[in-house]
Order: structure tokens, then sequence, then C-alpha cells
């Protein structure tokens, strides 16, 4: 089926996400204001869109009312909207209880609601239809990640004309796990209606290509899958050709680095470093408080060293920054309790008066205070136990301009594949994870200089914007030609 000419739009340009780059701020009397969300996909995305004729389609991130399409610098802005039971179905449900813990190494065990996947079906049926009426003929549609999975295939069948590529933000899991997913032929066929899918790490593109060869009987060369969804009714009848890549995710190097040479963010270091009484060693650990992170099991390996007397406060503490996320999903609202009791068991054991051993602060903060903290830091803690990629790690490196501080970093992260100076861990191992804090701690000056030289030099050569251009010219260059007729 094709849109009648009519209903086609005029963006050449047309980027999907869950959520749009801006959120909506309620001010006091009231009224309420568009600001940009922070994070990098925003940073890369306006960069690859300015000078476009270009659309960002996405929700506006609360339940509720219509909002109508918008125009943000350049970029017109589409909202989608979600009521409440889609919130609770397609997003906290199926997107956040049953695919996140499945894509995450199952670390909590992830819930099959077929009600949350008639919402996700719904909710990614609307967001095709949305692409489909501002795209203009033969435009490149991005669309982002796990929680828009079936949009590649239905949107194909809404105009064939289009360039459609995915890109993965979090791992794929391999198909001894993926395969419990009761509707996992349907989420394989989803994506095949990409021309290109991007993903983190060559095993998640691995992931990928044997689940598809085992649960759908595709065949690969290389690096492209070929199959006929004509069984379907989505995709027709012609053998289809996706292909797939590594194209890692990064930040923007140059902005975060210049951010943090400013003197305003260095006077601020130097504050906060004061305010936690000029100890000898600040750890800092900022993650969102997500199960994924291995925020329990960095508390307890931090917990043992203070038992041991490896280290004591106030020569050492730990700056525990954890970002307020989906607090209406009970895992996190789990999560929440565990971390509260170990940080207040950690302080009733071993902080003094004057001395506190763990300083745990449940908020965001503004880049500004980011970029001030990683300074502050003497070793960055980045422990998950999954992770796509993992920013952060990234943001501390670009921060870190004066070559100092130290970064522990779990080797079950994406990161970990290109910053392989850092102090690699296996967090689970937690005698090793003492071990690795204490080498991070105890390293000489010179050679953890050596070390983040060449971590930056990586970061700074793979930036978002490399990665953006990387990512469209191999969707670009993808084999199966758009049907431009
Ligand atoms: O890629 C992981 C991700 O889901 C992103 O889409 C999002 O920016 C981040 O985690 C935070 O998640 P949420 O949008 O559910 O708050």
């Amino acid at each position: 089926m094709v849109v009648a000419s009519e209903a086609r739009g005029t963006f050449d340009f047309v980027v999907a996400a869950n959520r749009l780059p801006v959120d909506r701020v309620t001010e006091a009397d009231g009224t309420s204001r568009w600001q940009a969300s922070p994070g990098g996909l925003v940073t890369a995305m306006d960069a690859v869109m300015q000078g476009q004729s270009a659309a960002w389609v996405g929700w506006a991130g609360d339940p509720g009312e219509d909002v109508a399409p918008f125009d943000r610098d350049g970029i017109r802005l589409h909202p989608i909207v979600l009521t409440a039971d889609e919130v609770r179905g397609y997003y906290e449900g199926f997107s956040n209880e049953t695919l996140w813990p499945l894509y995450h190494d199952v670390i909590v065990p992830p819930r099959y609601r077929r009600s949350w996947w008639a919402s996700y079906q719904r909710v990614n049926t609307r967001f095709a239809e949305a692409i489909a009426k501002v795209a203009a003929p033969g435009a490149t549609v991005w669309i982002h990640d796990y929680q828009l999975q079936l949009v590649p295939a239905l949107l194909r069948a809404l105009r064939s004309d289009l360039r459609i590529g995915w890109f993965n933000h979090i791992p794929f899991p391999p198909v001894e796990l993926f395969g419990q997913l009761p509707w996992r032929r349907a989420v394989l066929r989803g994506l095949l209606g990409a021309d290109f899918l991007g993903f983190q790490r060559s095993n998640d593109a691995a992931n990928f290509t044997r689940a598809c060869h085992q649960l759908l009987g595709t065949s690969s060369s290389g690096d492209t899958i070929t199959w006929s969804g004509a069984e379907d009714g989505l995709i027709g009848a012609e053998p289809r050709r996706t292909r797939t890549a590594t194209v890692p995710i990064s930040i923007d190097f140059r902005s975060m680095d210049e951010l943090a040479r400013t003197p305003e963010v260095r006077r601020r270091a130097r504050e906060i470093r004061a305010s936690l009484g000029n100890p000898q060693t600040v750890l800092l650990g900022i993650d969102r408080l997500d199960y994924t992170k291995g925020i329990r099991h960095r508390l307890r390996a931090i917990s043992e060293l203070f038992g041991d007397g490896a280290i004591a406060a106030p020569e050492v503490t730990l700056l525990q920054i954890a970002t307020p996320s989906r607090e209406r999903v009970s895992a996190y609202q789990d999560l929440r309790s565990q971390v509260d009791g170990q940080v207040g068991r950690i302080n009733g054991d071993h902080s003094g008066i004057g001395a506190t051993a763990v300083h745990y602060l449940h908020h965001s903060y503004p880049k500004e205070e980011m970029a001030a903290l990683f300074q502050a830091a003497d070793v960055l803690l980045v422990t998950p136990l999954r992770d796509g990629m993992n920013l952060v790690a990234k943001e501390y490196v670009a921060s870190r301009w004066d070559g100092g501080g130290a970064l522990v970093l779990s080797e079950f992260t994406g990161a970990a594949q290109e910053l392989s100076q850092a102090f690699l861990c296996n967090p689970h191992d937690i005698a090793g994870l003492k071990e690795t804090i204490l080498a991070a701690m105890r390293e000489e000056p010179a050679s953890a200089r050596k070390r983040m030289l060449a971590m930056r030099r990586r970061v700074r050569s793979h930036d978002v914007h490399a990665w953006a251009r990387h990512y469209l010219s191999a969707l670009e260059a993808a084999p199966q030609k758009p049907n431009r007729r």
C-alpha cells in the first residue's frame, strides 16, 4: 500500500525517536514552554539536521492532549500523543518492563503481557503513520531505539519510496534470551523493514543476524541479510536485503572539552572538592538510577573497602549521583530502596563527624555541573552489568583536558571496546572490582596521564559528529534501492 501523494510531506530528512528533543517545562504561573533536552542524540541530530528540510517525530513526554506540530531552530517537531494507558502499556510496560530487561541480560525478569504488546503495536503504528505524512518523496528516515522496532516495516508498507535506517542505542541480546519474547518474530520482521540497521557492538549485530537466521530462516552474506517477507503482506513479495553494521555512538567531544576548560567550571570543581573537605581521593559515580548500571555491586565493593580499612573517610569519599529515572516502574522503585539502604548502612558503619564515606544525591544536574564533577573526581566508577555504550565514561574523558583522573570501566559496556586504556573490571567479581578501584587510585600520575590522553585521542577522533556521518553514509550505501518509480 502506498499513501496517496497528497498525504506526503515535504521533509527530506526525518528523525523518529521515542522522545522529542525538547521537554515541556511548566512555569510557576502555570504557563508552559519548551526547553531543549540535554543529551548527545539531540546534539548529533541537530548538526545533521541544520541546513536540511528536517522533521523530528517523537513523544512530547506527558500523557494527554494533542500538541500541534511546531518549528524550533529550523526543525519541524511533530509530537506524538500518548494516552495515560499507552504510557503505561507502550512506554513503562512493553518498552521498559519487557524489552529493557530482556535486552540487558535479564538482570531483572522481563514481564510478558499481551495488553502491553497491543499497546506497543498501536503506538508504533502511530509513529509510522506520522512519519509517512511528513516525509517528502524519497526522503531519508532515521529511526532510533528499542521503543520503535516495528516502525521500519510499518513505514515501508506505507511508503516504499523512503530510505529507512534504525539505530539500536542498547544491546541486542543473544537469541537464547531474545527467544523468550512471545512476539520475537514480529519484532525481527519489524526491523527487517529497514534498509540499514546500526548497532553499538559487533556482538549486537551478530546476535541480531543469528536471531533472524534461527527464528525467520533468513540467509546472510557478509553484513547483508536477505529474506522474503511476502507472507506478512508487509514488505512485498520481492526478497529484501537489509544491511547491518557496528556504528558505536559517541559524544560531542569538543563542546565538553571546551566547557570543562572554562574558568567557571574549574572554579566550581575546586569548590566541590572543598565542600567535600578536600579529600585526598574523590571517587565518583554518575548514573541514571537503573539496575543495569551496577550501582549495588559498586556500593558493595566500596563498603568492603571501608570495612577492610583499605580506604577511610575523610581521606577517601565516594560521591554517588543517581539521576531519577522511570520512577513508576516497580523494579526502579525497588532499586531505589535498596540503594538508599546500602548508602545508609555504609555511612552508619564508616562515616564520622565531618568524615562522610558516601555522599549520595538523587538528582539530575546540568552539563556545567557534570563537567565540574568530572574535574573534581580522581576516579570515575562506571560499573554497569550491561550497557549499550555508556556515554558518561566518554564525557569524563572529554572533560579531563588536564590529563588527570582515572576511569574504572565495566567490560560489559560498549565503551569498553573503545576505551581499552581504562581500568577494566568485571562488576560481578567484587574482589576483582575492589582491586581495580585500588589500582586506579594508586596508579603513578605519569602512567595515569598516558592512559587518559590515549582515551581522549580516541573520543576526539570518534565523536558524535563522526558517528552520525558514518551512520548516514552507511544508510545511503545500503544495497536495497528504494522504490522511487
Ligand atoms: O537508549 C536508552 C534510553 O532509553 C534512551 O532512549 C533514553 O534517552 C534513556 O535511555 C532514558 O530513558 P527514558 O527515555 O525512558 O527516560
